[in-house]
C-alpha cells in the first residue's frame, strides 16, 4: 500500500530525515551518490542503442559472466560518486573482484555492496535493469581490512535500489520505512512518489524461473504448484524490477538451489541482503528456505544464496512446503 505522491523532492527528504541526526550521519551524500550516478546511468540506458553502449565487452567478471558495456560503465560511474561523497570507506561491487577502499578518516563511516546494473541479460532488449544497494556503517573501532564488508545483512542501516523501466525509480530504506521517488526526465530530480510502501494485502503474483523446473527438488515443485493457484506468473528476469513489481502489487519471487546452482543463483552480499533489508521494512520477509537471509554471517563478498523473498505469508507458505516435503 502507497501513501500519494507529493512534490517533495529527494535532496529536502533527505534534509529532513538524514543530515545532522546521529543515526544516519553523512547517508545523504550516500544517498546523493547514487541518484546522481542513476541520472548519468539513466541518460547512457534510454541513449544506448544510439550510442553504441550495448552489447558485451568482451571480457568475463569474477563470477564468470559475460561482462556488458554496461556493467562495466555503471560500475565505474558508481565507484566514482561513491568515493567522491568522502563518506563511503569501502566499496564491494558485483564486477570488481576484491573490496575498493576508499579512505578511513572518520567521515569515511560506511560501507556500501552493490550491484551496479542487475539485470544484464536485459540490456539489448530494451527490458527493465536496475542497480542495487546495500549500506552497513562502518566499525570505525576497527581496521578497514578485506573482511570489514563480510557483515550479516541485518546489520545494513539502510538499502536502495534504481528500476531503469517504464519510468525511472529510486527506493530508499532506512529502518521502518521504505520510500519511493520517481526521476522528473524535465529536470533529472527524484521526486518522492510513494510515502512509507508497504506489500499490500493481496497477492497476485509470483516469479520464479520454471525452465529450471526439471532441476528442482519436490519441495519446490509442489510450492510452485501451490503458488500457482489463482496467481499470475510474472518473470522479468531482472531481479530488482521484479522485486519491485511484488512490492507495490503483492507477491513472492523465488530462485532456489537447483541441480545446477546447487548453492542458488544470486549472491548474498549485492542482490538478497539489500532486497531482503528493503522487503522487512516494507513488512514482508527473506529467506534461504532455512533461516532468515539478513541473519547469515557471509563467508566472501561474491557468495551465491538461495532466494525466497517478498510477501511474507507467501515466503512462510514456501518455506513450510520445503520442509514438510
Ligand atoms: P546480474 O545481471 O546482476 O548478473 O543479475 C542477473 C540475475 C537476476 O537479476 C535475475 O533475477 C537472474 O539473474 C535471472 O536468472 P535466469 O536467467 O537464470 O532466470
Ligand atoms: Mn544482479
Ligand atoms: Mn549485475
Amino acid at each position: 500500500m502507497t501513501s500519494p505522491s507529493t512534490n517533495i523532492t529527494l535532496s529536502e527528504f533527505c534534509e529532513v530525515n538524514y543530515k545532522g541526526s546521529d543515526s544516519y550521519d553523512g547517508l545523504e551524500k550516500v544517498i546523493y551518490a547514487v541518484a546522481t550516478g542513476a541520472q548519468e546511468l539513466e541518460r547512457e540506458i534510454r541513449n544506448g542503442n544510439l550510442l553504441g553502449m550495448l552489447g558485451s565487452t568482451g571480457n568475463v567478471n569474477v563470477q564468470g559472466e559475460i561482462v556488458q558495456h554496461l556493467d562495466a560503465l555503471s560500475s565505474d560511474t558508481f565507484v566514482k560518486q561513491l568515493k567522491d561523497s568522502t563518506r563511503v570507506a569501502m566499496v564491494g561491487c558485483e564486477e570488481i573482484e576484491h573490496p575498493v577502499t576508499f579512505g578511513d578518516s572518520e567521515q569515511h563511516n560506511y560501507i556500501v555492496l552493490m550491484d551496479p546494473l542487475d539485470g544484464s541479460s536485459n540490456i539489448d532488449v530494451a527490458v527493465s535493469i536496475g542497480s542495487i544497494f546495500g549500506i552497513w556503517k562502518r566499525k570505525n573501532s576497527k581496521p578497514l581490512n578485506p573482511e570489514s564488508l563480510l557483515r550479516p545483512g541485518v546489520e545494513q542501516i539502510a538499502a536502495a535500489y534504481v528500476v531503469y523501466g517504464s519510468c525511472t525509480v529510486l527506493v530508499v530504506a532506512t529502518k521502518g520505512t521504505v520510500n519511493e521517488f520517481t526521476m522528473n526526465p524535465a529536470d533529472g530530480n527524484f521526486y518522492l512518489t510513494s510515502a512509507n510502501i508497504t506489500y499490500p494485502n493481496k497477492t497476485p503474483y509470483y516469479s520464479v524461473n520454471d525452465g529450471n523446473t526439471a532441476k528442482w527438488v519436490n519441495g519446490i515443485v509442489q510450492a510452485v504448484d501451490d503458488l500457482r493457484e489463482g496467481r499470475s506468473q510474472r518473470y522479468i528476469g531482472s531481479l530488482v524490477a521484479d522485486f519491485h513489481r511484488n512490492l507495490l502489487k503483492g507477491g513472492v519471487f523465488l530462485y532456489t538451489a537447483d541441480t545446477k546452482n546447487t548453492v542458488g543463483r544470486l549472491r548474498l552480499m549485492y542482490e538478497a541482503n539489500p532486497l531482503g533489508y528493503v522487503s522487512v521494512q516494507a513488512g514482508g520477509a527473506v529467506s534461504d528456505g532455512v533461516m532468515d537471509i539478513l541473519d547469515i554471517q557471509p563467508f566472501e563478498l561474491h557468495q551465491r544464496v538461495p532466494l525466497i523473498i517478498g510477501d511474507k505469508r507467501l515466503v512462510n507458505q514456501i518455506i513450510k512446503t520445503i520442509k514438510n516435503s
